[in-house]
C-alpha cells in the first residue's frame, strides 16, 4: 500500500476523532504538534508495532499509581467493575479479580492493526489475572466484558486523550456470487472462509458455501421460490430460513418451530415479492435462520445472506445502478488463534439476569474484517445492513461528509435526509447515497462512531472503522438525481383505537429471570393476539426493561405512526419492519394485514433476546 494512501486514511481518521470525542478532541496536532507527528508516524509504519493513536493533555497530572485492582461484582445484567474507570501511570500493571459466579472477560474496544482487542483477558469466576497493558501508551482505553457487553469500564494510561485504531485494509471488500433465477436452490453446508486476512480460513456454517450466503438479486413483484437443502453438520439440527422484511404464507415465513428443514433435507420456500398484488417496494433486505432458541447461534455460524429486491424504475428517476450500488451486510464475530469462530453460546442461568447479548471483537463488511473498495469519484447507492447478533453501529465517513438517507430497509422514503451518522442496530438497514465526487485519489473511511444522540441509559454503538473507499480515476457516466417526492408511502386509514399493546421487559419464574413480552415466554403453541384479514390494527409496542431493545415484526409493510407521542423522525416515515426501543420508550405502529392468515412472529432482533424468550406469535385469521 502506497504510503499517501495510508497517510489519507489516517489524517481522515483523526479528522472523526476530532469531530467526535467532545473537547479532548480540538485535536493534539494544534496543541501538540510533535506528539501528533509522533502518532502519524507510528500509524503510518508498516511494520507490526501495534499503531495505536493517542494524544495527550497539555495539564500537569498527578502522580499516578504504577499498579491497579478492579473486582468484578455481581449486578442486575451479570456483574460490573469496581470501580469502572481506573488510572495507571505508563507502564503500570492490572489485576482483575472475579467475585461473581459466571465467567467474564476484560475485552479493550480498540484493536490493533491485526484486528485483535488490545487487550482480551477471560476471568474464569473466583479467579484474578493479570492484564497486559503496560505496553499501551497514554490514552483512555475503553473495555467491556465479551460474555456481557452491558459492563463496560475504562482505563486512563497516564495523561489519557481519544484512542483509536485504524485497521491495514488488506482484502478487497467481498461481494458473494448473485444469484437471479425465479427457482434458485441453495445447499446449507460447512464451508471454509476466509475471514481474516491472514492465517487459516475460517470454518462456517454457510448458505452455499459463502459468507454471507448468495445475495439473492429480484426484480419486485416477480414470484421467487428458492430450495434450501439441509447439509449441515448433523449437530446443527433442523433449521427454518425467514426472509427478513418479506411478505409470504405462514409456511413460508420461517416459523421457529414448524416447516423445518431437518438434516438431509430440503424445503421449498415460495416468496412472491407481492402484496395485496402489488411488487413490494424494492429494497435491500436479508433471509436467516429462525430455529427456536438457537437463532443466535446459527446466524453467528454463518446462516446469514441479503436479499435485494430491485425496482427497474430506479434507474430512469436517476438513482445509481449497478456497479454503483453496493450492499453492505455489517456484522462481527470473534476468533480463537486459529481463526476458527469462538462460542460465546453456554449462558449460565442467573436467577436474576438474562442474557444480555453476543458481541464479537472483529467487526465485518461483507463476511471481511476491513475491507477496502475502490470507487469512481461519482455518487454511490449503498445499502447498509445491521446483520449483528447484538449490536449497533452508528455509521459516519471520517471525513464528516453526510449521508443522503433515500429509503429505510423496506423501501424508498418519501422525501430524502440528510445525515451526518445513521445509528442502526440489529436487522435495521437503511439506503443511503454518498458522494465521492471530487475526491479521486483520496479515500474515505466508514466507520462506526460514539452513539451521537444523547440517550440516556439507552445502549452505545459498537465504535470501529469498517471499510475504507479508495476513489480513484475519472467520473463515472451516470448522472445522478434524487426525485422528490421519492418514495410512495400508501395511506392507511389508521383506527384510533390502539388493538394490542406488547411490553418487552424482564420478568421471574421458577427457572430464573429471562427476556419477556408482556410477562411471558415465548411457547410456540400458543397465539398471543389475533387480527382479521383484510383490517388495519394500530399496535403499540413498549420497553420496560432497562436495556435497549430492537423490536421486529414479521410479515407486513408497517408505518411508525408515532414515536414517543410525537411525529417519528423523518428517517422513520417510509416502511419500517424494526424499531429501536431505548428504556421506556414506545412506538404506535399500524399495518393492514393482506393476504395470508396464519401465525408470524413479533420479537426482539437481539438474537439472545429471542432465543431467551423475548418472542411471541399473532394470528391473521378469516
Ligand atoms: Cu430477521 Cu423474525 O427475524
Ligand atoms: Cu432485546
Amino acid at each position: 500500500m502506497p504510503v499517501s494512501l495510508s497517510m489519507v486514511a489516517v489524517s481522515s481518521a483523526l479528522a472523526v476523532l476530532a469531530a467526535t470525542t467532545l473537547a479532548t478532541a480540538v485535536w493534539a496536532a494544534a496543541v501538540h504538534p510533535v506528539a501528533a507527528t509522533t502518532a502519524m508516524t507510528g500509524r503510518t509504519a508498516t511494520t507490526s508495532e501495534p499503531t495505536t493513536a493517542t494524544t495527550s493533555e497539555p495539564t500537569a497530572t498527578p502522580t499516578l499509581p504504577t499498579s491497579a485492582t478492579i473486582t468484578i461484582e455481581p449486578a442486575r445484567f451479570a456483574g460490573k467493575f469496581v470501580p469502572r474507570n481506573v488510572s495507571l501511570a505508563p507502564g503500570g500493571t492490572l489485576q482483575v479479580t472475579n467475585n461473581t459466579t459466571m465467567k467474564h472477560s476484560v475485552t479493550s474496544v480498540a484493536i490493533g492493526t491485526d484486528g485483535t482487542p488490545l487487550f482480551n483477558v477471560v476471568i474464569p469466576p473466583g479467579a484474578t489475572r493479570s492484564v497486559p497493558v503496560s505496553a499501551l501508551t497514554d490514552g483512555v482505553y475503553d473495555f467491556y466484558c465479551r460474555f456481557h457487553p452491558a459492563m463496560t469500564g475504562s482505563l486512563t494510561i497516564g495523561t489519557g486523550g481519544p484512542v483509536t485504531t485504524v485497521p491495514k485494509f488488506e482484502q478487497p471488500l467481498y461481494q458473494p456470487p448473485r444469484l437471479h433465477g425465479r427457482h434458485l436452490r441453495i445447499v446449507m453446508r460447512k464451508a471454509l472462509v476466509r475471514v481474516l486476512p491472514h492465517g487459516p480460513r475460517t470454518p462456517m456454517w454457510t448458505y452455499g458455501g459463502t459468507f454471507p450466503g448468495p445475495t439473492i438479486v429480484r426484480p419486485t413483484g416477480r414470484d421467487t421460490r428458492v430450495t434450501f437443502v439441509n447439509r449441515l453438520p448433523k449437530a446443527a439440527g433442523a433449521v427454518t430460513i425467514h426472509q427478513h422484511g418479506g411478505h409470504q404464507a405462514s409456511r413460508y415465513d420461517g416459523q421457529p418451530a414448524r416447516y423445518l428443514i431437518r438434516h438431509g433435507q430440503r424445503r421449498t420456500y415460495d416468496w412472491p415479492l407481492r402484496d395485496a398484488g402489488e411488487p413490494i417496494p424494492a429494497s435491500l433486505r436479508f433471509y436467516h435462520d429462525h430455529r427456536m432458541m438457537v437463532t443466535a447461534r446459527n446466524n453467528w455460524r454463518g446462516l446469514q445472506g441479503m436479499f435485494l429486491t430491485t425496482d427497474p424504475s430506479d434507474a430512469k428517476r436517476g438513482l445509481p445502478t449497478g456497479r454503483y450500488d453496493i450492499p453492505l451486510a455489517v456484522t462481527e464475530r470473534s476468533f480463537t488463534k486459529d481463526n476458527r469462530l469462538t462460542n460465546p453460546f453456554h449462558h449460565a442461568m442467573s436467577m436474576t439476569d438474562p442474557p444480555s447479548g453476543t458481541v464479537g471483537s472483529q467487526v465485518l463488511v461483507n463476511g471481511r474484517f476491513a475491507p477496502y473498495k475502490r470507487v469512481r469519484p461519482g455518487i454511490y447507492r449503498i445499502r447498509l445492513l445491521n446483520t449483528s447478533l447484538f449490536s449497533s453501529y452508528d455509521f459516519a465517513l471520517s471525513d464528516g461528509r453526510a449521508f443522503q438517507q433515500i429509503g429505510t430497509g423496506s423501501g424508498l422514503l418519501p422525501h430524502a435526509v440528510t445525515r451526518q451518522d445513521i445509528l442502526l442496530g440489529p436487522a435495521q438497514r437503511a439506503d443511503v447515497l454518498v458522494d465521492f465526487r471530487k475526491l479521486s485519489g483520496k479515500s474515505v473511511l466508514l466507520q462506526s462512531i460514539p452513539r451521537s444522540d444523547g440517550v440516556v441509559g439507552g445502549s452505545g454503538s459498537h465504535v470501529a472503522v469498517l471499510m475504507q473507499f479508495r476513489v480513484r480515476g475519472d467520473k463515472p457516466v451516470q448522472h445522478v438525481h434524487v426525485p422528490d417526492p421519492l418514495g410512495k408511502v400508501e395511506h392507511l386509514r389508521i383506527p384510533r383505537k390502539v388493538a394490542m399493546t406488547w411490553d418487552f421487559g424482564v420478568s421471574k419464574d421458577k427457572h430464573g429471570a429471562y427476556w419477556s413480552i408482556n410477562g411471558r415466554r415465548f411457547n410456540p403453541r400458543r397465539v398471543d393476539h389475533r387480527v382479521r384479514l383484510g383490517t388495519v390494527e394500530k399496535w403499540r409496542i413498549h420497553n420496560s426493561s432497562d436495556m435497549t431493545h430492537y423490536v421486529h415484526l414479521h410479515e407486513e409493510e408497517w408505518l411508525t405512526v408515532s414515536r414517543d407521542g410525537r411525529r417519528p423522525p423523518p428517517w422513520e416515515r417510509g416502511y419500517e419492519d424494526t424499531w429501536r426501543l431505548d428504556p421506556g420508550e414506545a412506538v404506535v405502529v399500524a399495518a393492514k394485514f393482506t393476504d395470508y392468515t396464519g401465525d408470524f412472529m413479533i420479537h426482539c432482533h437481539m438474537l439472545d433476546h429471542e432465543d431467551d424468550s423475548m418472542m411471541a406469535t399473532w394470528r391473521v385469521v378469516k
